[in-house]
């Protein structure tokens, strides 16, 4: 193992260092850092999420590389001012406003088989939303609301989608990050890694990286972090994740989920 290496592993086990911007900013010091991705004009990037944190940064970022860029936000006017944020942040980006509630499969529904039938071309979609509700919330077809939006919203949209599509980024880890929704749902954990949390721009580095750079289309369905897959648990004991009956249990739960709502098969 080289030296870069041993750095590399040695801030993903300790996790606070890789999580935090210093991870971000010694792994780029490293020999064999990724280089950056190459300018992508003419594709069509869709980002879920975009109003704010993570999402409009990525939004962001893809312009910068000349992508157009689909902003989707909950509603019309939050998803019109994300497309002119971006449009202000990256002069003579092509920004386009996309307006959908993402727990409601019905709703996702309509609006991938519109966007479809509209948009002649999607080479990536960045399955970014997110929520983290203090109680427990269930969406209008009945599911927890972080599930909804976390699982069965980026399934369904994959799915649905999976005719134009390219690459589907599913946002995992981007490290810490502080952004409105970290502020908002995780008030302490933001005070106590003040020092060393993230830029969105920051956070949003790998999955820039993973939508443009053609070394990230090698392999698929890892887990990313810092423009390198890394392991999904540590060997510490058994984990309840890595069951396979487990595995099957969710995917039918998923599939039936999205059955009833005329959405797959998947
Ligand atoms: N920041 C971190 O440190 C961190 C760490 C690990 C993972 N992540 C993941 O990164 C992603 C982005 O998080 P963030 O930190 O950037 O949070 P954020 O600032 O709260 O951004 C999340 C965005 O998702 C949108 N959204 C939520 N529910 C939606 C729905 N039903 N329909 C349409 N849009 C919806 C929110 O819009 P509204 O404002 O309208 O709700 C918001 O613009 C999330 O998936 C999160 O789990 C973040």
């Amino acid at each position: 193992m080289s030296i870069a290496t041993t750095i590399d592993t040695a801030l993903d086990r300790s996790i606070v260092l890789g999580y935090g911007r210093i991870g971000l900013l010694a792994r780029r010091r490293l020999p064999g850092w990724p280089a950056d991705p190459p300018r992508i004009d003419g594709q069509a990037v869709l980002v879920t999420g975009a109003a704010s944190g993570l999402g409009l940064a990525t939004a962001c970022g893809f312009a910068r590389l000349g992508a157009t860029v689909h902003a989707l936000a909950r509603d019309p006017r939050r998803a019109e001012q994300a497309a002119a944020e971006i449009r202000a942040s990256v002069p003579g980006a092509d920004a386009l406003a996309q307006a959908c509630d993402l727990s409601s499969l019905a709703a996702v529904k309509s609006f991938a088989d519109e966007f479809a039938a509209r948009e002649p071309r999607l080479d990536v979609l960045v399955n970014n939303a997110g929520v983290m509700p203090a109680e427990r919330t269930r969406t209008v077809d009945g599911h927890e609301l972080m599930f909804a939006t976390h699982v069965l919203a980026p399934l369904a949209l994959s799915t649905l989608l999976a005719g134009l599509l390219g690459r589907v980024i599913n946002v995992m880890h981007p490290g810490w990050a502080d952004t409105e929704g970290v502020r908002r749902s995780m008030p302490t954990f933001r005070t106590i890694t003040g020092p060393i949390i993230r830029t969105a721009q920051e956070g949003a580095d790998t999955i820039v990286w993973l939508g443009a750079a053609p070394e990230a289309l090698r392999e698929t369905g890892l887990f990313w972090h810092d423009r390198r897959p890394r392991p999904t648990h540590y060997r510490l004991g058994p984990s309840p994740g890595a069951s396979e009956r487990g595995r099957d249990e969710l995917w039918a739960y998923c599939e039936a989920a999205l059955a009833a709502a005329g959405i797959g098969p998947l």
